[in-house]
């Protein structure tokens, strides 16, 4: 894909291009103008996502075995869906990741001394306040980035936290990581966040070109905050991915629902059961759908039929759990130096803080 111009919005500007009009999409918030003091960037827009939907479906369900990547849960609905799995019983990694940022926020401040905070995948920047406020105790705070893949979440928290935080400049860039980290607004000392275990969601080999790529983005003086779930019991792993309520059964069924709306398929989303297993070999949980009956889907924008057998599998996403040395060495590959890495008292999640190192090895793929 190329990259596109972005949409810039700068605060209240008359006659910009503002969310009116935008993407248009289910899911975004349709006629809504960004408040002052809100930038927006978008680097994907409606007809960017249908290509890139388009081609990961058409590649993922003709593969063998068949695969579509996570990041296709989280339209308006997958983001509430996964709000509410932050709050389950058994989904642990989110207030454990809290309780480091809780308890080391300020060092974290004081080690980087950043005027703007990035955070990719922000979401709701819900833990992100938690950093804001120590940065902004520490007296640098100046710009918050907030990058992800959803436009309407992007609007919503930015709003939020205009309100919550009025001198702060608040520069939401619609993008999808992996392709877009170029486009990172410059300047400054940042501090990049990757929270949540989102890197999880990575294979090995996407994970050492990721970093690699941030890398080069990156002056000496910025720094990356990367949180990571931790190896721990296989029980309590599966079932922070398959819990009681069934609501996290909905999220990865949500990703039908997406394909249905947006490509005119139609899975039958009750023809299909969700799995959570621990992949130990490849140290990493995997969520999938599996098939509950022989079925055909047909797509139609890729005039497409595909045919499951029961008890087939769909692999929706995978989930990889890490261990503190391993976490340093994929960051010393990478060009990234650990400066400081913090657990959370019970040791289920790790918060790493590292700094740019020698110039990064050359680009592997
Ligand atoms: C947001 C990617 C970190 O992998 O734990 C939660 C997503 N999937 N439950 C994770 C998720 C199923 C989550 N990340």
């Amino acid at each position: 894909m190329t990259a596109r111009t972005p949409t810039t919005t700068p605060a209240g500007g008359a006659g910009t291009t503002g969310m009116d009009g935008a993407a248009g999409r289910d899911g975004t918030v349709a006629g809504t103008a960004p408040p002052a003091g809100l930038t927006l960037d978008r680097h994907v827009n409606a007809a960017d996502r249908a290509v890139n939907l388009a081609r990961d479906v058409l590649t993922g369900l003709t593969a063998n075995p068949r695969e579509l990547p996570p990041k296709w849960f989280y339209d308006a609905a997958g983001g509430m869906l996964f709000d509410e799995i932050t709050r389950l019983p058994e989904y642990y990694p989110t207030r454990r990741e809290r309780a480091v940022l809780d308890g080391h926020a300020g060092a974290i401040a004081a080690a980087c001394a950043a005027d703007t905070l990035v955070e990719l995948g922000s979401g709701t920047s819900e833990k992100t306040r938690l950093l804001l406020d120590a940065l902004r105790a520490g007296g640098d705070l100046r710009r918050f980035v907030a990058f992800d893949v959803d436009e309407s979440t992007l609007t919503q928290a930015g709003r939020s936290l205009i309100a919550a935080y009025p001198d702060l400049a608040v520069h939401a860039v619609v993008g999808d990581f992996e392709r877009h980290l170029s486009h990172l607004p410059g300047g400054g000392r940042r501090l990049i966040a990757f929270l949540g275990g989102t890197i999880g969601n990575m294979r090995p080999v996407q994970r050492g070109a990721f970093l690699r790529a941030l890398r080069e983005q990156c002056g000496s003086t910025d720094a990356l905050l990367l949180g990571t779930d931790l190896v721990k019991d296989p029980d309590r792993l599966v079932a922070a991915y398959d819990d009681g309520a069934g609501v996290t059964a909905a999220f990865n069924r949500n990703v039908l629902t997406v394909i249905n709306r947006e490509l005119g398929a139609d899975f039958d989303i009750r023809g299909f059961a969700h799995v959570a297993r621990w992949n130990a070999a490849d140290s990493w949980i995997e969520m999938r759908l599996r098939a509950v009956r022989d079925q055909r889907v047909t797509i139609d924008s890729l005039a497409l039929a595909i045919d499951f057998q029961r008890g087939e599998d769909l692999l929706t996403e995978i989930s990889a759990k890490f261990t503190r040395d391993g976490i340093t060495a994929e960051l010393a590959d990478a060009g990234w130096a650990v400066a400081q890495q913090w657990t959370d008292p019970e040791g289920d999640f790790a918060v790493t803080l590292a700094t740019p190192s020698t110039a990064p090895s050359a680009a592997p793929v």
